[in-house]
C-alpha cells in the first residue's frame, strides 16, 4: 500500500513539472520535483545569442548573482541548520527556490540562480517556436499565424510577457515563503514586501526588444497599471488556500493574513476606482461571502480568471488605478 502510494506519488510529481506554486518540504520530494522541471531546462547560455542585453541583466542582479553565496552565508547556514540541513548550497528544500535545476548527462545540478526560465518556463519545447515568424520577417507576419505561433509557445510551457499573469505566478510561488517552519523556527524572510510593479521595474527590468537591446526602457504608464493589478490578483489566488488552510497561530500565519488582507484591500479599492462595470465584481462579492480566515476556494478561481483577462490587456481603462500605484522601485534596474 505504501510503496503504491508512493509510486502514485512520483508520478504525480512527475505529471506535474510545472506546477509553479508547489514548495516541498520534504527532500526527495523536492529533487523530484526539480528533476521534473529540470527536464525542460536549456539555460541563459541559450538565450544569449539573442538576447545579449537580457543575459547581462541577469547576471547582474540578486537572482544569479547571490547564488550560492546567499544560501552558504552565515545567516544562510544557520537557517539550514535550523532546518537540520547541513548543505544548503546543495539541498534542494534551499534550491528549489534560490537556483534553477538542470540535468547534466542525467544528473541533476544546480545550473546557477533564478534565471530566465525561472520565469519564463523551461524552453525546451518552445525556444525554437517563439521567434518562428513563418515565411518572412515578424512585421509580415499573418494574424493567423501569429495567434497559433502564440498558443503553441504557452502549450509548450512559455510563460509570456503579453500573459503577465503566468509570469506573476512564478514569482509568487518563490516570494510567498508559507513553511511555517523555515519562517518561524529558521528564520528565513517571509517575502511579505513583494509587490510585481515595484520588484519588476527595478533590477529585475530587462525591457530591451524596443530598442534592439540599445536600451533598458521602463515600464509604460499603462503597462505598469497592469502589473500592479496583476500582481494584487494573484496574492489573493496564491494566498487563497494556504490562509484557508493555515491551522496553527503563529508569526508566519500573522505574516500571511496580513499579505491577504493588503491585497483584498488593494483589489476592493481598484473595483470602486473602476467602477460597477469592472470585470472585478465575482471576485469582490466572493470575497465579501467569505467569513474571516475562511476564504473559499472561489476567491482563487474568481482573482485567477481576472489576473488572466487583465493581464492579456493593454491597461489603458486602468486609468484610475494611477492614485494607488507604488512610486520606488526594488534594486537599481541594468542599463
Ligand atoms: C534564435 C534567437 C533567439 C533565441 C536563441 C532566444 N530568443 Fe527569445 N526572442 C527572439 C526574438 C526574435 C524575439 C522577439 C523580439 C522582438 O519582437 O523584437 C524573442 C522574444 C522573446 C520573449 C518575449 C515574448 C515573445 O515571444 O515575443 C521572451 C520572454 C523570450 N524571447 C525569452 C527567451 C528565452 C528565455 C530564451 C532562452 C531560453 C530565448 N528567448 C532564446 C529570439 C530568440
Ligand atoms: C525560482 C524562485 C524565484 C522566482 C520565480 C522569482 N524570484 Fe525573485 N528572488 C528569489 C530569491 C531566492 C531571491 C533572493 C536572492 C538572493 O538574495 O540570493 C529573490 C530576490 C528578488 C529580488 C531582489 C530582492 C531584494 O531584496 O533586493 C527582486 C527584486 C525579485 N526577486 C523580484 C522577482 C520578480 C519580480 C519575480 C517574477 C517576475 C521573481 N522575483 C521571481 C526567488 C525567485
Ligand atoms: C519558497 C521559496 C524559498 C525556499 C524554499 C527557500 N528560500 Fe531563501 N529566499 C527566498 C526568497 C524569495 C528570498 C528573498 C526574500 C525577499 O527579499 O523578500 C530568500 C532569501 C533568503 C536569504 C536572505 C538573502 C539575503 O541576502 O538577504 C537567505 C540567507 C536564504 N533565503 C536562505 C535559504 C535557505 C538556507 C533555505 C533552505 C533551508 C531557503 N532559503 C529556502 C525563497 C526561498
Ligand atoms: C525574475 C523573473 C524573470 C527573469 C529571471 C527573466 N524574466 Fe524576462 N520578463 C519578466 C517579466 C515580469 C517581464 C515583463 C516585464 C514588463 O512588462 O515590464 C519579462 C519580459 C521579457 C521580455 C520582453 C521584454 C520587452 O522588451 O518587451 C523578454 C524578451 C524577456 N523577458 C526575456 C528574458 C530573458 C532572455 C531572460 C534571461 C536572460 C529573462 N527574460 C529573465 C520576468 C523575468
Amino acid at each position: 500500500m505504501k510503496s503504491v502510494l508512493i509510486v502514485s506519488i512520483t508520478v504525480l510529481l512527475a505529471l506535474m513539472p510545472r506546477m509553479d506554486f508547489g514548495r516541498s518540504q520534504d527532500e526527495a520530494a523536492a529533487r523530484e520535483a526539480a528533476r521534473g522541471t529540470a527536464a525542460h531546462i536549456v539555460g541563459p547560455g541559450e538565450c544569449e545569442d539573442c538576447h545579449e542585453a537580457e543575459v547581462a541583466a541577469l547576471q547582474a542582479s540578486e537572482h544569479w548573482k547571490g547564488f550560492p553565496a546567499a544560501l552558504e552565508s552565515e545567516r544562510g547556514v544557520t537557517i539550514a541548520q535550523a532546518m537540520g540541513i547541513a548543505q544548503p548550497g546543495k539541498d534542494w528544500r534551499c534550491l528549489q527556490c534560490h537556483a534553477t535545476p538542470a540535468l547534466k548527462k542525467d544528473k541533476l545540478i544546480a545550473l546557477g540562480g533564478v534565471s530566465c526560465e525561472s520565469c519564463h518556463g523551461g524552453a525546451e519545447e518552445w525556444m525554437d517556436l517563439h521567434d518562428d515568424y513563418g515565411d518572412g520577417e515578424k512585421e509580415e507576419e499573418s494574424g493567423e499565424h501569429a495567434a497559433e505561433r502564440i498558443s503553441g509557445t504557452v502549450k509548450a510551457g512559455m510563460r509570456r510577457p503579453d500573459r503577465i499573469h503566468d509570469v506573476a505566478r512564478a514569482c509568487l510561488g518563490c516570494h510567498v515563503v508559507d513553511d511555517v517552519k523555515l519562517v518561524d523556527e529558521a528564520g528565513h524572510p517571509t517575502g511579505e514586501g513583494f509587490e510585481l510593479l515595484a520588484w519588476s521595474q527595478g533590477e529585475v527590468r530587462h525591457n530591451y526588444m524596443k530598442t534592439d537591446g540599445e536600451r533598458n526602457l521602463a515600464a509604460s504608464p499603462e503597462r505598469r497599471r497592469v502589473l500592479f493589478l496583476v500582481g494584487q490578483l494573484a496574492a489573493l489566488e496564491r494566498l487563497a488556500p494556504r490562509v484557508a488552510a493555515a491551522t496553527a497561530e503563529g508569526a508566519q500565519l500573522n505574516t500571511l493574513t496580513a499579505r491577504w488582507n493588503a491585497a483584498a484591500a488593494a483589489v476592493k479599492k481598484a473595483h470602486r476606482l473602476l467602477g460597477e462595470a469592472s470585470r472585478l465584481n465575482a471576485l469582490v462579492s466572493a470575497l465579501e461571502a467569505c467569513a474571516e480566515k475562511k476564504v473559499g476556494n472561489d476567491v482563487a478561481k474568481w482573482a485567477r480568471a481576472a489576473a488572466e483577462d487583465y493581464g492579456r490587456g493593454d491597461g489603458r481603462d486602468l486609468g484610475p488605478l494611477d492614485v494607488m500605484l507604488p512610486k520606488g522601485v526594488e534594486g537599481q534596474p541594468a542599463r
